[in-house]
């Protein structure tokens, strides 16, 4: 029998994250080093033009997002890791899944239906600042996924709504043109770490409470002081459980570790030396994969170079894909 195949996107919209990585990369490298699946990895370049008109932006976090992989340890003999702008077949795709995908499923999207809500609360027309682009981005990434016909799609809760999308547009394909695409299933990894950001909710680009993951050990320091605590005192029992900084310790730390941390919390650690001490912890595992991603950001060519031949591999899959697709829906050579 042939293996699983998992598929994850990451949209470069900014620099990767310690959310990023506990929550995405460090589960993904882990999967695909096992062997048990086939794995598809992709830079999500077409989606971040959704939320920003900013070229520079989206053209260096290319390189940083590809980077941290690599630097991270990502094998990519083992995995197929391509940047979604090198298959030109998805946007082509795209459009048959778009002529599949009902509107009014579309009008549910929680993305979309955030943006109205935001508007109409800010007293606005419903449609303000809404492009195409944010109403039918989930047809967009049902198109990533059901081309490499993957099984199994780890994200975060917020893309669980996306996934099953896809699958309910990937049913209806099958339905009117015969049976093409393998019907995908969100993996919402309970073990995966979700953490906080410096302000206490989730580590989010959309909401500027990041760490980055790749900051100098001076800078990584400074954004560790910055994550909110509250003023109980040296000596004063803190709860572990409520705080960012003690739920990012449990995020890199082994189980003894975090035993210990929260013991240490319940005697009234001070705030301070709890930091310094996560700082320390965190830098001692990123330290050689910093290394690693500084040199790779001085080469962009061998990234480049590197995410052609994914693309190569990549290309292989969704231009026969593509082939099918297109004859089943009745576009082909007449004659
Ligand atoms: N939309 C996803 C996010 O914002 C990223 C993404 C794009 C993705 N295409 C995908 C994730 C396909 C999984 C599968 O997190």
């Amino acid at each position: 029998m042939s293996k699983q195949r998992v598929l994850t996107g990451i949209t470069t919209s900014g620099s990767p994250h310690l959310g990023n990585y506990v929550g995405a990369i460090r589960p993904a490298i882990k999967a695909s080093l096992s062997g048990d699946y086939e794995s598809f990895f992709f830079l999500a370049d077409y989606h971040a033009l959704i939320k920003h008109q900013n070229p520079e932006l989206v053209h260096q976090s290319t390189l940083e997002i590809a980077s941290a992989w690599l630097a991270l340890g990502l094998d990519t003999d083992k995995v197929i890791f391509y940047r979604q702008s090198d298959i030109p077949e998805i946007p082509e795709l795209t459009w048959l899944l778009t002529c599949m995908a009902a509107k009014g499923m579309m009008n549910r999207a929680h993305a979309y239906k955030g943006a109205v809500q935001a508007n109409v609360e800010s007293g606005e027309d419903e449609d303000t600042a809404i492009t195409m682009g944010l109403f039918s981005y989930p047809i967009l990434m049902a198109a990533d996924i059901l081309m490499f016909n993957a099984h199994k799609i780890p994200v975060g809760r917020d893309q669980i709504q996306h996934v099953e999308m896809a699958r309910d547009i990937a049913q209806r394909f099958n339905h009117h043109f015969g049976e093409h695409f393998v019907l995908p299933a969100a993996q919402v990894d309970d073990d995966a770490a979700i953490l906080q950001g410096l302000d206490g909710r989730k580590m989010s680009k959309s909401y500027g409470n990041t760490i980055p993951l790749f900051l100098t050990e001076k800078q990584l320091k400074k954004h560790i002081n910055k994550i909110k605590t509250n003023l109980l005192e040296p000596g004063e029992p803190k709860d572990a459980e409520s705080s960012a900084v003690f739920q990012i310790w449990k995020a890199f730390a082994t189980p003894q570790q975090t035993t210990a941390m929260a013991r240490e919390f319940a005697n009234g650690i001070a705030w301070g030396e709890a930091k310094k001490q996560l700082f320390e912890l965190i830098n001692e595992q990123i330290k050689q994969p910093r290394e690693k991603y500084l040199q790779l950001l001085e080469n962009p060519a061998q990234v480049e170079a590197v995410l052609q031949q994914g693309a190569l591999k990549a290309r292989d899959h969704s231009a026969s894909l593509m082939a099918k697709a297109r004859r089943a829906v009745g576009i082909r050579p007449l004659g």
